[in-house]
């Protein structure tokens, strides 16, 4: 980030990777070390961004693709622009829970758009902004779905479409990790909570002494 002298920091993962159980955490023991944080979120880190969020998140009936991708990057740029850039130049930590690598995992799972189409519609809105360090809680759909739903029962037809849609969001965050492997710090979510949060810490620390 060229913002400022803060530290954005975001979270990425499948739905239920645990990733608010470790902006907590991480919130948590930045601020017991005398770091002011800034938790916040997309869609919906700012007052228009709620309204965005609303419409994208429950909304009855669909939403073309193209438009689906604009609101996302409509909220992305409102956000950057009156949340995220004014607390970096302060100097705070941006806990941010997603970020423009959900846009190009989950719209790009689709099928329907490209994810560097996507990423560089991302990119545009948020004049170019990349956070310094994105926590990619890794996790199986399958495994998230067991822990939901412990019964045997085979998937409907819906049910496994929407597995194969979360397997697909997988892939692309791992593709994504891959390619930027400096930015991405891959957490195995299926450990515990406690030593994920440990190799957190010990990533931050880093970043924070650079
Ligand atoms: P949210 O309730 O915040 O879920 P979670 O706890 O899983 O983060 O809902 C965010 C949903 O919006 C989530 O299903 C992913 C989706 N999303 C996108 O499809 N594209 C995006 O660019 C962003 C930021 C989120």
């Amino acid at each position: 980030m060229t913002a400022g002298s803060g530290v954005w920091i975001t979270l990425e993962g499948g739905d239920g990777s645990g990733k608010t159980t470790q902006a907590n955490l991480l919130a948590d023991w930045l601020t017991a070390g005398g770091q002011t944080v800034v938790s916040t979120r997309e869609p919906g880190g700012s007052e228009v961004g709620q309204l965005i969020r609303d419409i994208v998140l429950h909304h009855r009936g669909d939403i073309a693709p193209r438009a689906e991708a604009l609101l996302y990057a409509a909220d992305r740029a409102h956000h950057v622009a009156t949340v995220v850039r004014p607390a970096l130049q302060r100097g705070e930590v941006v806990l941010q829970d997603r970020y423009l690598d959900s846009s190009v995992a989950y719209q790009g799972a689709g099928r329907v758009l490209d994810g560097t189409e996507i990423r560089d519609l991302s990119l545009w809105a948020a004049e170019g902004a990349l956070p310094d360090l994105t926590l990619l809680l890794d996790l199986d759909p399958e495994a998230a779905r067991d822990r939901l739903d412990s019964d045997d029962k085979p998937f409907d037809r819906l049910e496994a479409e929407k597995t194969d849609f979360h397997a697909r969001v997988r892939d692309a965050y791992l593709e994504l990790a891959a390619a930027e492997p400096e930015r991405f710090l891959v957490l195995d979510a299926a450990a515990s909570a406690e030593s994920i949060a440990a190799q957190i810490r010990a990533r931050v620390e880093t970043l924070l002494a650079q």
